[in-house]
């Protein structure tokens, strides 16, 4: 029997549907996966009318392996593994050994699941920098990106500032380690020495002119969806730069899974899963995202493959 996948379908909710597709066929030095749960993030969610009909969407996937890589890299059949990959919305999923990292006893699978895209990035655009001592402002601290990057700033040992768009969002974020919540920008007094954006628009400029001297703002996405303009001469700054930086570096994931899932493990991290449901209602767990009902992330329980 063909597995079940969610592909892009333009016509349907959230532009996508299950569908029967076809196993996967892993590649050279890729392992496959039965998936078991699968996350959400907000950029999957508000591009996949874009894709091409009928692609297995999706990139964050927790499983088991069932097939090892064929060059002896990788884990092992029978190991629960994490995974970030394209394709990985369907319950099976080939992937590159060095994009899967085993999951440590005692931790969730459905946690693992929530890891990925989000935990990564927040990593990442946090490691750009040491964090200790330093002010970090989080913008969309709420959100998925913004729950792992306000934990992982303070873990850094940093002061974090934890931006939310409404009051009510602010729920948990000082136990997550927020030293302030501001809603907006209102009350940052103080510059900051690194941003870890989430929102763009209006609140990417106004997060730079907060800058210190030689700060850096790591502009990860634009959920705001809002134009930013910037002033004349505004960007003009005297002593150390500062610097506005992209961010998209995936490669190699494998390693930097196994440090957040070792966090995970020691209790130092939470998956701050908002959203719980079977991959059926994929659909109502799309809209709760783009709506800013979710507070971190959806996490989709996926039904196992026919054996
Ligand atoms: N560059 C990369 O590699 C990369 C990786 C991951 C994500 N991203 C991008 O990063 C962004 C965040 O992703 P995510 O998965 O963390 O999304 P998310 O869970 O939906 O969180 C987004 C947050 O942005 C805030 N927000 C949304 N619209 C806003 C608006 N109009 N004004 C102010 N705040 C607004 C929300 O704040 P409230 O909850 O307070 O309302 C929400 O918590 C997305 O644009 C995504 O595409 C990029």
């Amino acid at each position: 029997m063909p597995m079940q996948a969610l592909v892009v379908d333009p016509a349907a909710p959230a532009a996508l549907r299950l569908a029967p597709v076809p196993d996967p066929e892993p590649g050279p030095g890729q392992v496959l996966v039965d998936v078991r749960h699968i996350s959400l993030n907000r950029g999957e969610v508000e591009f996949a009318a874009r894709r091409p009909p009928g692609t297995v969407h999706g990139y964050d996937a927790a499983g088991i392996v069932v097939r090892a890589a064929d060059d002896g890299t990788g884990p092992a059949a029978g190991t629960p593994v994490a995974a970030f990959g394209a394709g990985a919305w369907a319950q099976r999923m080939a992937v590159d050994a060095d994009a899967v990292s085993a999951i440590p006893a005692g931790v969730d699978p459905a946690a693992a699941a929530a890891l990925p895209m989000a935990g990564l990035t927040a990593l990442r655009t946090l490691r750009t920098r040491s964090v200790l001592g330093r002010r970090v402002l989080v913008t969309g601290a709420a959100g998925g990106v913004g729950r792992f990057a306000v934990q992982l700033a303070a873990l850094g040992g940093a002061h974090v500032v934890a931006s939310v768009g409404s009051p009510g969002r602010a729920r948990g974020l000082r136990e997550l380690g927020a030293g302030e919540v501001v809603v907006g920008l209102d009350g940052v007094d103080r510059p900051v020495d690194l941003v870890v954006d989430t929102v763009g628009g209006p609140q990417l400029t106004a997060a730079f002119a907060l800058l210190a001297p030689g700060g850096d703002v790591q502009h990860v996405g634009w959920a705001s969806g809002e134009p930013a303009a910037v002033a004349p001469h505004s960007l003009f700054s005297l002593g150390a730069a500062r610097t506005i930086s992209t961010f998209g570096d995936v490669r190699e994931p494998g390693p930097d899974l196994a440090v957040l899932l070792g966090f995970l493990a020691a209790g130092r991290l939470s998956a701050e899963i908002g959203h719980r449901a079977p991959w059926t209602d994929v659909a109502d767990a799309a809209a709760a995202l783009l709506d800013r009902r979710i507070a971190g992330k959806a996490v989709l329980d996926v039904e196992p493959a026919a054996a």
